[in-house]
C-alpha cells in the first residue's frame, strides 16, 4: 500500500475513535493544503530571514507535506497535535521520509493541546486544521485566544472550515446544539470582521472548504 493510502487509513481509524477532536473523515486534499499554505509561500519569497511557522492539528500530515516543501533548514517549524498517535506518526516522518528529514533539525512535534502550548517567540505564520464546529463555544474562544497570543502582529493565521457546515449541522441538531453552533458562528464572524485578509474557496476537497486568512493585528 502506498504512503498516501496508509495515511488515509490511519486518519480514518483515528477519526472513528476520536471523532470529537478529528472532526473529518479524510485528510485535506492537496488543493486545500496548497490554499492553507498560500501566505507562507508568499512570505518565503519576500523575507530574507528565517521564518517561524506553527502548524496546529497536523493529523497525518496532509498540509505538513506542503509546508515542508516551502521551508528551508534554519526556519523554525513547530507542530502541535493533541492526538498522540498522529504525533508519533509525524515524528516518524521526520526521520524516515527524506522530504521531511531535511528539516529534522528545524522541526518539533509537540503532543499537547494548542490551548496549553507556549512559545518564547511569536510565529510569522500559523496554519490550523482544528475542527471548531465540534467544540464548545468556550473552547473555541480559548483556541482563538491561543492563536492570537502565538501569532506575530504582522503574521498571518490560515484555517479551513467546511463550506456551509454550520447551517447543515443546525438542520440536523437539537435546540441546545443549535445554540452552541450559533455561538461558535458569532465568535468566528467577529474575528473575520476584525482581521480578515482574504478567503480562498477550495472545491476539490471532501467536503469543499473555505480557507480564512486572518491578520495578527485587528484591522476592521
Ligand atoms: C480536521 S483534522 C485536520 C488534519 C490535517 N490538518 C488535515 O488537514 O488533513 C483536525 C486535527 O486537529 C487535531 N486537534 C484537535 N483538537 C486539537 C487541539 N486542541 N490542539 C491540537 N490539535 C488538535 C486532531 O487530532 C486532528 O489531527
Amino acid at each position: 500500500m502506498g504512503r498516501s493510502w496508509r495515511d488515509r487509513l490511519a486518519f480514518f481509524r483515528q477519526a472513528r475513535e476520536h471523532y470529537h477532536t478529528t472532526g473529518a473523515i479524510a485528510p485535506s486534499s492537496r488543493f486545500l493544503a496548497r490554499a492553507q499554505a498560500g501566505p507562507l509561500a508568499r512570505l518565503k519569497q519576500q523575507l530574507d530571514r528565517p521564518v517561524r511557522v506553527l502548524e496546529v492539528g497536523p493529523g497525518t500530515g496532509a498540509v505538513t507535506r506542503r509546508i515542508v516543501r516551502l521551508l528551508d533548514p534554519g526556519d523554525t517549524f513547530d507542530l502541535v497535535e493533541i492526538n498522540q498517535a498522529f504525533a508519533d506518526l509525524l515524528v516518524r516522518q521526520f526521520t524516515d521520509n527524506p522530504a521531511f528529514a531535511r528539516l529534522s533539525d528545524s522541526a518539533n512535534v509537540h503532543a499537547v493541546p494548542l490551548q496549553e502550548f507556549v512559545s518564547e517567540s511569536p510565529y510569522d505564520v500559523i496554519i490550523s486544521g482544528l475542527p471548531m464546529n465540534n467544540f464548545s463555544s468556550e473552547l473555541v474562544e480559548e483556541l482563538f485566544d491561543a492563536y492570537f497570543r502565538l501569532l506575530a502582529p504582522e503574521g498571518t493565521l490560515s484555517y479551513f472550515e467546511y463550506m456551509y457546515m454550520r447551517p447543515m449541522r443546525k438542520m440536523v441538531s437539537g435546540r441546545e446544539d443549535r445554540g452552541r453552533v450559533n455561538r461558535i458562528a458569532s465568535i468566528m464572524a467577529k474575528h473575520r470582521r476584525q482581521r480578515r485578509l482574504r478567503t480562498s474557496w477550495v472545491f476539490v476537497n471532501l467536503p469543499p472548504a473555505w480557507v480564512q486568512h486572518l491578520s495578527g493585528t485587528v484591522t476592521g
